[in-house]
């Protein structure tokens, strides 16, 4: 096993996959899929996969690490975002859109999830992990930065400003909204990194059995709400309503 940290990350779109299909290979959109760590790993489990990401500097890197992989099918990647997807890929064309780590950086969280619905199947399913807001109010506060600590518990993911604040953070109830809003119905929730991100380097890449004992249990606690409201790293895993059409995503987006 790698770092606890990126595997329990890996595991998480393992989760989504697990969730999203029935085991034959899923169309799969990874959306800011940066350097593709996860997009390779799939491939190689024999899922057809898309990145879109606005960098070039990751997706050159997401091309090296295709070609080291010795991919059977390439990951298809694409310079973009998620303003200007549909300029990019097909209306439904996807089984899962995986979504990490990049809600935090946009302007519109709700137009983004909206833009995810219209590229998603009838009934497709979207993985969205976020920065967990609880988690570094904590850490804030365990490093004595008490008053940033308070700062950071008064704001929320539809009053923040990325530009002026930097990465927006979330509780799972703003998470869940935006999705509900945008026409998706969370089945799973979990809480990523409830303890990786605390405890000291030091004690789990020295300590014999450290490591595998760190990563069980961030599993078994990570559906517990007591214990992932704390975690890092928020994931929910939703279905697209296909009762409901997705809101126009070119319309007035969803606030919490
Ligand atoms: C923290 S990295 C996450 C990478 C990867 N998804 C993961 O989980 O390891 C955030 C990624 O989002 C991308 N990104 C930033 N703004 C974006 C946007 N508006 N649409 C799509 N991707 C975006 C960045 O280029 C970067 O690769």
């Amino acid at each position: 096993m790698g770092p606890v940290r990126s595997e329990l990350m890996w595991q998480a779109v393992v989760d989504a996959v697990e969730i999203a299909g029935s085991g034959d290979p899923l169309d799969v959109l990874d959306l800011g899929g940066g350097t593709g760590g996860d997009a390779v790993r799939l491939a190689q489990l024999g899922h057809r996969v898309t990145v879109v990401d606005p960098s070039p500097d990751a997706l050159a890197s997401l091309h090296r690490r295709g070609v080291e992989a010795g991919l059977a099918r390439p990951v298809r990647a694409v310079q973009g975002d998620t303003n200007d997807l549909l300029d990019h890929v097909e209306p439904a064309s996807f089984d899962l859109v995986v979504c990490h780590g990049v809600l935090e950086h946009v302007d519109d969280p709700g137009f983004a999830l909206s833009t995810v619905g219209t590229v998603l199947r009838p009934g497709g399913h979207v993985s969205v992990v976020v920065a967990g807001r609880n988690a570094a109010v904590a850490a804030r506060a365990l490093a004595g930065d008490f008053v940033t600590a308070r700062t950071l518990l008064g704001r929320t993911a539809d009053t923040w400003d990325v530009r002026s604040m930097g990465p927006r953070r979330f509780v799972l109830d703003e998470l869940e909204g935006l999705l509900a809003a945008g026409g998706f119905r969370p089945l799973a929730a979990n809480g990523l990194r409830v303890f990786a991100d605390l405890v000291p380097s030091a004690i789990v890449d020295t300590e014999p059995g450290a490591r595998d004992a760190l990563y069980a249990l961030e599993r078994l606690v990570r559906t517990s709400p007591e214990f992932s409201g704390l975690s890092a790293g928020l994931q929910s895993i939703a279905h697209l309503d296909s009762e409901e059409a997705p809101p126009n995503p070119g319309g007035n987006s969803a606030t919490l």
